[in-house]
């Protein structure tokens, strides 16, 4: 029986569920795995040999910043039994908001368990199966599957020919709309718009359909160079139903602690709060979240080494003659020039794990986060040879 590689690594579970677990892999010594007849053994050495390099998710291979870490120590140190329900209650909120400025009190923030359930409870406070919901094509898909789920429509709009959104397309159809999802920068396009844009887009869509909410989503602002690209939070206080998401899943490096927020008026956060459940934030991660935001420099520094990588890769792949979009995120949005389900398996062949497909463009473009330089060194050569072949 011939096995790839790919298929092999499909099965250990490398970004779904398999029959193996990574650990389990880990877990098996070096000695046992030296030598034997069967070709699955044969595979599984090599897989863990060579390690494979995960961008597909669009996260920070960095991790959060020795601050947040030691803060998490030291906490465990302390006395990690109690509950210190003031830290994520009161603690926490309040350094968000002095943090973000603007003017922002704790009673302006709404803290979650990973910006995906402040999503989840937008969709569910403002969409129904009378009020659909407004999205790019394509843009961030959970809000989709959460108003598939209670039965309400989707309009969805596509991008347009620089694959940024169509904000024009997107105000048209929010009339009578329950939400806009404004992901702003976009995932998977990693394009982004002005804050002048988004805020004349918002003032838009106020007038001509004072009912529809929106929710600006800014996973990635942190990584945006663009000087123009800046938060939507003064619209949020501006405006009732209007609010933006934020999460420390991707700057500060902290995905596996899930944290995120809203921002926006008091009563917008209050439909927020009864919509959905947000979870229970734990105190090692407020402790790590509040004591990144009092490290500016480590998200200075995250930026700028983003920034290093980004445009190298971007490099990379217009040397090979492909075209990227212009990147304000930590991952890049390549025309592959083919589906992309052939460049990701060819690259998974070889030890790469890209992103997966994102109808309506998957016959054409791939997205690709962008990892450590050295994984991305490693992964450019992998694209190489694939693309120039
Ligand atoms: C655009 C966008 N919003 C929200 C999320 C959810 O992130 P989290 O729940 O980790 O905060 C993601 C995750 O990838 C994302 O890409």
């Amino acid at each position: 029986m011939s096995l790839s590689r790919r298929a092999f690594v499909r099965s250990l579970g490398v970004g779904s569920a398999g029959a193996l677990s990574t650990p389990w892999i880990l877990g098996r010594s070096g000695e046992a795995l030296n030598w034997t007849p069967d070709p699955f053994e044969a595979v599984l050495q090599a897989s863990t040999q060579q390690e494979v390099i995960k961008i597909s998710g669009n996260e920070n291979a960095r991790g959060p910043g020795e601050a947040a870490v030691d803060a998490m120590v030291k906490l465990i140190r302390d006395n990690v039994g109690r509950y210190h329900f003031n830290l994520a209650r009161e603690e926490l909120p309040e350094a968000i908001a002095r943090n973000l400025g603007y003017g922002l009190t704790a009673e302006n923030v709404l803290i979650s368990t990973g910006s995906g359930a402040i999503l989840t409870a937008g969709v569910r406070a403002y969409v129904s199966e009378s009020r659909p919901l407004v999205n790019g094509a394509p843009s961030f898909g959970s809000p989709n599957r959460t108003a598939s789920q209670i039965g309400a429509s989707i309009r969805e709009v596509p991008v347009d020919a620089n694959l940024r959104l169509d904000l024009d397309g997107m105000a048209e159809a929010a009339i009578g709309a329950g939400l806009v999802f404004l992901c702003n920068p976009n995932n998977p396009t990693a394009t982004a718009h002005s804050l002048a844009d988004v805020t004349a887009f918002i003032e838009r869509v106020k007038a001509s359909s004072p009912d529809t909410a929106i929710l600006v989503d800014e996973a990635y602002i942190e990584y945006a160079t663009d000087a123009n690209v800046e938060t939507a939070t003064t619209q949020a206080l501006e405006h009732d139903n209007v609010f933006v998401a934020r999460t420390f899943s991707k700057g500060y490096g902290m995905a596996g602690l899930r944290l995120g927020y809203a921002a926006a008026r008091p009563a917008t956060l209050a439909k927020l709060n009864a919509a959905w459940g947000l979870g229970s934030v734990n105190i090692l991660t407020a402790s790590a979240a509040i004591a990144s935001l009092n490290d500016p420099d480590r998200m200075l520094n995250e930026r700028e080494e983003n920034r290093r990588v980004r445009n190298f890769t971007r490099r990379a792949f217009e040397e090979m003659g492909y075209e990227t979009t212009d990147s304000q995120t930590n991952f890049l949005f390549v025309n592959v020039r083919q589906p992309a389900a052939e460049f990701r398996d060819a690259a998974l062949d070889q030890g790469v794990q890209v992103g997966r497909d994102f109808p309506p463009m998957e016959q054409t473009h791939a997205r690709i986060s962008l990892g450590t330089m050295e994984e991305m060194e490693r992964a450019v050569e992998v694209f190489r040879r694939i693309l120039e072949t």
